[in-house]
């Protein structure tokens, strides 16, 4: 049990209202509230030691790489070890890890993606999984092939075959954005390590919500971001197992990840610098730490059983109400609730709620495909936090009950 109520009087916005009612924050999957702690620990950073990291050379700076570095240890821990590179997002992180494999190792190794190898993903990714993986197969002539999914957005381990001996890479989500399905890790780390494949983990669904131990789970890679972690914006970490960044190229080049530069040539820093040219998002970083520390404190499996009962519980009531359709499993899924309304766009859906002051996610969630494989073009969506209490699910629920008769779907 999670105290929600002490809980909520950390988190500012949460006292506001909305056109005129309490605001029903239903939105965390797209970007979390934070917490005071991790706004005055931002504010801390440009307040008292506000400087260039790994560069000045006086008290100030020290004490900024200090800060940056503690950082780097806090994320590392809470996801069970490992290195950590920062990027300004998950996007970035997943981008830089496709670069790296249509080119040569440092040394000029064989580290890229030719014709006649395959990369498998999943139809469940959203675009930041996706979209990289399609572009380095038309620079690499690779080819792409992804895992299908049942008619209640799970990934079929019934194609699980499509991992083969030409595999090079396997990257899919831990948690679907869409669904909140959780994806069978096991199952496919082992199909993938069978082959030798990159195993690429999208944590963006899953460090926030419940506990993730990288090392354990076996893969390679893996990306998140701390806004969706109750930390600052604009700050995402690219995850890998200790020593496998050694090999990877460059890939944004300039200062503070360079050795010696001559006009004719450059030597690179060891990871995780050589990945973190120019200036970083320092504060952000810095009040990571903030939210990492707010998230231990309540512990992450209390948080994922409490995230996992308020899903079962708006699972439950989306499907009773009539000409609402889930898309998702009705069981096992944490944080994330997406639901068609017969006859009602999601655009109108969410006006509607948000004239009650409740805010849900409507579009296709930067997820297409899964959209068309469930048959629609978009969704609404619901999605929860740490703060988020079983009765702001029902008035949730009683409103969204009512949007087919505001709109005369039903008199
Ligand atoms: N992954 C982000 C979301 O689900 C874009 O809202």
């Amino acid at each position: 049990m999670i105290d929600t109520a002490a809980i909520r009087a950390d988190f500012p916005v949460l006292a506001r209202q909305v056109r005129g009612e309490p605001l029903i924050y239903l939105d965390s999957a797209a970007t979390s509230q934070r917490p005071i702690q991790v706004i005055e620990a931002e504010r801390d950073f440009y307040a008292r030691l506000n400087a260039a990291v790994h560069r000045g050379t006086h008290a100030l700076g020290e004490e900024a790489t200090d800060a940056y570095e503690a950082a780097r240890d806090a994320v590392s821990r809470f996801v069970g070890g490992g290195e950590i590179v920062w990027t300004k997002n998950a996007t970035e992180a997943l981008n830089l890890v496709a670069y790296a494999l249509q080119n040569t190792t440092l040394d000029g190794g064989p580290l890229a993606l030719r014709e006649g190898d395959e990369i498998v993903i999943t139809e469940a990714e959203h675009h930041a999984n996706l979209v990289p993986w399609q572009q380095l197969a038309r620079r690499t002539g690779a080819t792409l092939k992804w895992l299908g999914l049942t008619d209640d957005g799970q990934i079929d381990l019934s194609t699980l075959d499509r991992i083969t001996e030409r595999t090079r890479v396997a990257a899919f989500t831990h948690v679907s954005n869409v669904t909140g399905a959780i994806s069978p890790v096991a199952e496919i780390v082992k199909a993938a390590r069978a082959v030798g494949a990159l195993i690429v983990l999208d944590a963006c669904q899953s460090v926030p919500h419940m506990p993730v131990n990288l090392v354990e789970l076996g893969v390679d890679v893996a990306a998140f971001s701390a806004h969706k972690m109750l930390g600052p914006t604009g700050v995402g970490a690219l995850w890998a197992r200790p020593g496998l960044l050694d090999q990877f190229p460059p890939f944004i080049t300039g200062g503070s990840m360079v050795e010696v530069v001559t006009m004719e040539n450059t030597t690179f820093l060891p990871p995780p610098a050589r990945f973190e040219a120019g200036s970083q998002a320092t504060a952000q970083v810095a009040a990571w730490t903030a939210a990492v520390e707010y998230l231990e404190r309540i512990g992450m499996a209390n948080i994922a059983e409490h995230e996992a009962e308020l899903t079962a519980h708006c699972v439950a009531g989306i499907t009773q109400i009539e000409g609402v359709r889930l898309l998702g499993p009705t069981k096992g899924g944490i944080g994330v609730v997406a639901f068609d309304v017969d006859g009602v766009h999601p655009h109108d859906v969410s006006q509607f709620l948000d004239a009650g002051g409740i805010e849900v996610r409507a579009g296709h969630h930067c997820a297409q495909p899964i959209h068309r494989r469930l048959g629609v073009r978009s969704s609404s969506r619901a999605s929860f936090g740490v703060h988020t209490t079983p009765a702001e699910i029902d008035a949730f629920l009683d409103r969204l009950s009512e949007v087919r008769r505001y709109f005369g779907v039903i008199s």
